[in-house]
């Protein structure tokens, strides 16, 4: 598209959206309720609101390269503790994607400027599941494998935050959820990740809420 007819293009869309409802924009100024907070890539072809058909003012969204979730990035934890706290989201959605640059870059090491840095937290995931992916012959497959435990990998980062198990402690929110989207068909896979019996499986090096009062 033509960058000036990204414009128009606004104008119609804010028509489209007034025929609907004279008020649409009104209610949005009104404020935000999102019940979903979604962590995704930063890749083009993966549209949040789009791929779950949400609507503006559903989802709160942080993207960024390969969808890490680093407990020690500044904007990530600003994104997560509003979300969790004045937000109340019930929900944290960790996206990963096949065909992702990040998990294939961080399987074939290059010389990639500030990427470099970023993308060894990929490189720590593909340590930790070595043996698994190295076990898998067919290149596309083990990239592949490595999206989804890249995904699992994030989640687990998002309940070694204090905040986000404070929250879990007192109301039981947020639900922590594993998916990747599927570039080549569109569809939306849900990981089925039981977060409970995998934050089980290492609370006693990563929760520091209760951890040491039991
Ligand atoms: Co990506």
């Amino acid at each position: 598209m033509m960058f000036e007819e990204i414009f128009q293009k606004n104008s119609q869309w804010v028509a489209e959206k007034l025929s609907v409802d004279e008020n649409y924009f009104a209610n949005l100024a009104a404020g935000q309720h999102p019940e979903y907070l979604y962590i995704g890539c930063s890749d083009s072809r993966v549209t949040a609101e789009d791929l779950m058909g949400l609507q503006p003012g559903e989802v709160f969204i942080h993207r960024n390269v390969a969808n890490l979730v680093i407990t020690t990035d500044n904007n990530l934890n600003a994104v997560v503790q509003y979300a969790v706290e004045r937000l109340k989201v019930k929900h944290i959605i960790i996206c990963g994607h096949y065909e992702c640059g990040g998990v294939a870059a961080a399987m074939n090491p290059s010389d990639m400027g500030q990427l470099n840095s970023w993308l060894q937290a990929l490189r720590d995931v593909y340590r930790l599941h070595r043996k698994e992916l190295d076990a898998i012959t067919d290149e596309k497959k083990r990239v592949d494998r490595l999206v989804e435990l890249n995904v699992r990998e994030q989640c687990i980062n998002v309940i070694k935050i204090d905040h986000v198990q404070r929250s879990w402690y007192a109301t039981g929110f947020p639900t922590i959820h594993g998916w990747v989207f599927d570039v080549r068909t569109g569809r939306l896979i849900d990981l089925d990740l039981d977060m409970y019996s995998i934050f089980g499986e290492v609370r006693s090096i990563y929760d520091v809420v209760r951890g040491d009062r039991e």
